[in-house]
């Protein structure tokens, strides 16, 4: 706060001393407003904050200060009423400058009583945007720590686990595939290892989920054809779309390479084409594309456009309910029944995007169909 620096005789004389007083705060608006609400005064801390000079302001009514919400409610006159009944108002609340831009602001309201009747109000508003604005900085920084203390600690639990669980399907999957293969089998059996045998592939693609998250994705990248990586999974693809949804495939020609870890290429789409099947009960069709597309990464606010490799996978199922589509790449979120659904599919491509160097977008009109992208950077040809 500015330190006054006059002195002498003018100091003498109550009210120019207080006139003084007022015009010399900037850090607070300190103004009168008659029984009405509209402003008698003003000060320079009033015209810093707000914008107004006096000849602008003096003459109006203090909901000019209130966003356009407010008003509409009826918070000025409420203030005034609460001030006036009990002797004091206070608040902390949005208000608007002159320019039309918001700031935060704390305000305190005292009615002025002359002669046991209130014949106007005393009113400081002080602009505390910043002190709001670390707050709630500091706020999200506390939520994010907590919630990534949380995951690491899901995380290597889930690493224990998985590790044990492969191994046991293992042992499983081996177990029933001889069992299978005994000429002895009858047909029912075969077909109850069979059963068994899906149910363990299920258990197998989990696990391998499972483990993708506990190890945070550690990824082993090689360059590779779009084209050659998807050929060479198609079948698990196939199989996993079953046999009421048709796979329409449609890749672009002379794609440039990408360099991934194969593993977790075909986990994603996996995943993807899974969910896509799980959405559409009745039938349809799925369609994995791969093209090139010119677009900025949206999870970095000032990333330029450039060329991405989009494999894509887009299904005409019951989409996704506006209202969690915020939460579906968390990870365990999930709207499946249990043995349905780890919550782990989504996690798993956007986590796989980001640590490819790209990134994914989800697309989903409820009803009509979700469209999953996983955007990767192109290798140049000359590229080691
Ligand atoms: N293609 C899709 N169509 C409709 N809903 C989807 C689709 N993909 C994902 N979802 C929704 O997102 C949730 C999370 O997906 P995911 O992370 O793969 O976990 P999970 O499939 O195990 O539930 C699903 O439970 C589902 O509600
Ligand atoms: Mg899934």
């Amino acid at each position: 706060m500015p330190t006054l620096s006059v002195s002498g005789p003018q100091l003498d004389d109550g009210s120019h001393q207080i006139d003084l007083l007022l015009r010399s705060v900037v850090d607070y608006a300190i103004y009168m407003l008659d029984v009405d609400g509209y402003v008698r005064s003003w000060n320079t801390g009033g015209e810093r904050i707000k914008g107004y000079s006096s000849d602008e302001i003096i003459g109006r009514h203090v909901s000019s200060f209130y966003t356009p919400e407010d008003i509409a409610a009826g918070a000025p006159a409420r203030g005034l009423e609460v001030a006036r009944n009990d002797g004091r108002f206070e608040a902390e609340g949005w208000r608007v400058r002159k320019d039309g831009s918001r700031f935060r602001a704390h305000v305190v309201i005292d009615p002025i009583v002359q002669d046991g009747e209130v014949v106007g109000f005393a009113k400081i508003t002080r602009d505390i945007t910043e002190r709001y604005e670390a707050q709630q900085a500091l706020e999200e920084a506390r939520r994010t720590l907590a919630h990534s203390q949380k995951l690491e600690a899901v995380g290597k639990l889930t690493l224990g686990l998985a590790h044990d669980f492969n191994n046991l399907l293992t042992v499983v999957i081996n177990s029933l595939d001889l069992i299978a293969r005994r000429p002895s089998a009858d047909e029912r059996t075969r077909r109850m290892v069979e059963t068994a045998l899906r149910a363990s592939e299920r258990g197998a693609v989990l696990t391998r989920q499972l483990l993708a998250f506990g190890r945070g994705q550690m990824l082993a990248p090689e360059r590779s054809s779009i084209d050659l990586l998807i050929t060479r999974s198609m079948e698990l693809y196939r199989r996993a779309a079953g046999s009421e949804v048709s796979l329409v495939v449609e890749v672009e020609a002379g794609l440039p390479d990408v360099e991934v870890d194969r593993a977790q290429f075909e986990a994603a789409v996996l995943n993807l084409v899974s969910n896509s099947r799980d959405a559409m009960r009745q039938g349809g069709r799925i369609t994995l594309s791969a093209r090139l597309v010119h677009r900025a990464d949206p999870t970095r606010p000032d990333s330029v456009s450039c060329d991405y490799v989009s494999v894509s996978v887009r299904d005409e199922g019951h989409g996704i309910p506006v209202e969690i589509q915020e939460r579906v790449f968390e990870p365990f979120f999930t709207t499946k029944e249990v043995g349905r659904g780890s919550g782990l599919g989504l996690s798993q491509v956007f986590g796989f995007a980001a640590q490819s160097g790209g990134f994914a977008t989800l697309e989903s009109w409820p009803g009509q169909g979700t469209t999953v992208s996983i955007c990767l950077p192109p290798m140049s040809a000359i590229d080691a």
